[in-house]
């Protein structure tokens, strides 16, 4: 029942408990009322159409291949249309690519002698889209065929929420902070859970994961230092993922310091506005006097990739462009070239804790959710660019 009207409590404590109190009965109505039945997040079938344009190849081909065998026909077949499951599209991939002359046409990961990519998205600003555009990150290489691995290194929990697992309601399990903490830390391994979302898993988090920065202040200068402790985590299960992507917390404290030191890569997201714009110069200038303090225990960092991602863009804003154009005059090709427009499909979607690759395009208007598709598809495939260049391909 959600309880409404004044807080009439003794003390401040009191009162604050019952807003959280408050708030929390009206999370889990929400959420009972998106997942209902079983409070389960699933994932929506793909169209013939859209299964063929993700898979890279036209539709006649995919027909011809379910009638000569090649391809499984999938489960749902409605009014002579088929519909694909994500799981289907993640085995039709795969024989695809079995048969392919060409390696890596339709499994573009990780061969023999490519490094696990690690890409840590991170501002210190609030709001600024991480765990937006991390979400939009995993969802898209996933689909493309990337065994991907979301870690949520932020206490919030959003990415964690995005993935299916509500800390609202019944998700109590273990945690990256298990695997990241001082006293008998568990492997990352167990840690670890699938999603509904083929191709992708994560390391979730919950609020406990705040005492990481408390632990480190307390274990400062005992051990291995406290920066190597992600990186070792992600050692252990690295033939696992040709991706990581990492969500960070709105703050330079240690958890997006383990993530920094982990990472193959960086991207900034960043919301074109003035107030944004001096926020980041400040998080950029703070991030390089870190580097500097871990660089000078003596260990290179070098990262493939150290890019800003201009988030919640609004080509139509006179005053957010001029900043968009700075930047690319700043920075060239350290911005990336796409840009993760502002939309409200993307805002809706995230009402559900969904990407925009999770709402049908039936359920919106169709243009609106074509505009935030494509920008989402091309952010998305400007960072595949760039990880296929890491791979030197
Ligand atoms: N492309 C977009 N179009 C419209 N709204 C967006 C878009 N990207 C993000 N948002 C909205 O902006 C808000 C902030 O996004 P998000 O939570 O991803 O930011 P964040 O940087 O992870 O925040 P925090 O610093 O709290 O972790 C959310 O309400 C989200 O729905
Ligand atoms: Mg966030």
């Amino acid at each position: 029942m959600l309880q409404t009207g004044p807080i009439s409590a003794a003390s401040q404590t009191d009162v604050t408990q019952e807003m959280a109190a408050r708030l929390k009965t009206a999370l889990t109505t929400h959420l009972e009322q998106v997942y209902a039945p079983d409070q389960r997040k699933k994932l929506r079938l793909f169209s013939a159409t859209e299964s063929a344009e993700l898979l890279g190849v036209s539709g006649q081909f995919l027909r011809k291949g379910h009638s000569d065998g090649t391809l499984p026909e999938p489960e749902v077949i409605s009014n002579g249309r088929r519909f694909y499951s994500g799981a289907e599209l993640w085995k039709m991939r795969h024989l695809l690519e079995a048969g392919s002359r060409t390696v890596g046409k339709y499994v573009p990961g990780r061969r023999e002698g490519d490094k696990l990519q690690v890409i840590q998205l991170m501002n210190f600003k609030g709001g600024s889209a991480k765990s937006t555009a991390t979400i939009h990150l995993c969802h898209y290489l996933a689909l493309a065929g990337y065994r991907v691995l979301a870690v949520d290194l932020d206490p919030q929990g959003s990415l964690t929420g995005f993935c299916g697992l509500q800390t609202e309601l019944e998700f109590d399990g273990a945690t990256i902070y298990d695997a990241l903490r001082y006293d008998d830390p568990l492997p990352l391994r167990d840690v670890i859970v699938d999603t509904y979302f083929p191709g992708l898993d994560l390391a979730p988090a919950r609020l406990i994961l705040s005492e990481f920065e408390t632990e480190t202040a307390v274990n400062a200068g005992r051990g291995e230092a406290f920066f190597e402790r992600l990186s070792r985590a992600l050692d252990s299960v690295e033939d696992d993922y040709d991706v990581v992507i990492i969500d960070s917390p709105p703050a330079l404290g240690f958890l997006t310091l383990t993530g920094l030191f982990a990472a193959t890569s960086v991207l900034v997201p960043m919301t074109p506005s003035m107030l944004d714009l001096a926020s980041t110069q400040q998080f950029v200038e703070m991030t390089s006097a870190y580097l500097g303090v871990i660089e000078n225990t003596g260990v290179r960092l070098d990262h493939d990739f150290f890019s800003f991602l201009i988030t919640r863009d609004d080509p139509s804003d006179i005053p957010s462009q001029q900043i968009v154009s700075l930047m690319r005059a700043l920075f060239q090709d350290r911005v990336i070239p796409s840009t993760a427009v502002r939309s409200t499909a993307v805002a809706d979607a995230s009402m559900l804790k969904m990407s925009i690759y999770e709402v049908t395009r039936a359920e919106m208007t169709r243009s609106t959710y074509d505009r935030a598709r494509h920008s989402m598809d091309a952010v998305g495939s400007d960072v595949a660019h760039l990880i296929q260049k890491a791979w030197g391909r």
